[in-house]
């Protein structure tokens, strides 16, 4: 019978794929064997039963073949959570939890009411609303599979502050108080005849939740020109977006109407969410 170290070695075969294979055989034998890394380290001579092998194997053959980690394992961190992924939506990305320290650094009053347009695995409106308990929370996508995922990671992190259901954009949202102080959204952003759409883990993510016309940016033309009917006076909208769209959705929200408009950076520092008031 092989042990975690044999089966640790096996990650030789991933290295043309991925840049992290090392990392990412630890993570399948985690999800197989149901440990943490600290217990890989602490016993690799433990022996691994035939059917375990089998299916660290098959799952280590897929991730050959491209399949994100996240899928196969089923979860990705984000923020103070671990989230249940499926392929119905957008993997939660790093870049995006400086969305959701922007939102926070708002300093909102107890009370007010956010909404996020295209909640995927729900990882915006979730983060947010286990920090700002205070608040109401809306989530919406137009993704049938995302809503119940969204749901059902709602439900694990004991959140009562989140209301999640199907919208297309504005299209059923009903805001508590009639209105928000704030919507944010990470929606799809890229153009259709990008070529990134066909490296890497993209290609097995749906393109109802990257894609968005010949320059990316319907859906967001949609979201800005909608927004200053369910804000607030003095509400926020904040958006994700493409590193060579920053100006653009600043051109959009200048010509909406919105005033402190701008634009923040993540940390390779590379344009990444823009904001803008509606007073
Ligand atoms: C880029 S993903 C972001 C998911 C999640 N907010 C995150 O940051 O990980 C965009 C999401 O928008 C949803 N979406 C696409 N078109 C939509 C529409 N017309 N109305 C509502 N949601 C939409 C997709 O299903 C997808 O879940």
């Amino acid at each position: 019978m092989a042990n975690v170290s044999d089966l640790l070695k096996l990650s030789a075969h991933l290295q043309s794929t991925s840049d992290s294979s090392q990392l990412d055989c630890e993570l399948l034998l985690c999800h197989v064997l149901e440990v943490d890394r600290a217990w890989l380290r602490t016993w690799p001579d433990n022996q691994v039963s035939p059917a375990q092998q089998a299916l660290f194997e098959s799952l280590l053959d897929q991730r050959i073949e491209g399949t994100p980690i996240a899928y196969l394992i089923g979860s990705r961190g984000f923020w103070s959570m671990d989230l249940n992924v499926s392929s119905d939506t957008l993997i939660p990305r790093p870049e995006t939890e400086l969305l959701v320290e922007i939102a926070l650094n708002l300093n909102l009053p107890s009370q007010s009411c956010g909404l996020d347009l295209g909640t995927g695995t729900g990882a915006i409106a979730l983060a947010l609303a286990s920090e700002r308990a205070d608040m109401k929370w809306v989530a919406v996508d137009s993704q049938l599979g995302a809503v119940e995922l969204a749901k059902n990671n709602c439900h694990q992190q004991k959140l009562s502050n989140v209301s999640i259901y199907q919208s297309c954009w504005f299209d059923t949202v009903k805001a508590p108080n009639n209105k928000f102080d704030l919507i944010v959204s990470n929606p799809p952003y890229i153009a259709t005849d990008d070529p990134h759409l066909s490296q890497g883990d993209v290609r097995f993510e749906p393109s109802t939740a990257l894609v968005s016309g010949i320059d990316g940016l319907d859906d967001i033309k949609i979201i800005v020109s909608q927004s200053p009917v369910y804000l607030n006076s003095n509400g926020w909208l904040l958006i994700e977006h493409g590193y060579n769209q920053g100006q653009a959705v600043r051109d959009l929200m200048l010509s909406s109407g919105f005033s402190e408009v701008s634009t923040k950076q993540d940390y390779n520092e590379l344009d990444r969410v823009t904001l803008g008031r509606w007073k």
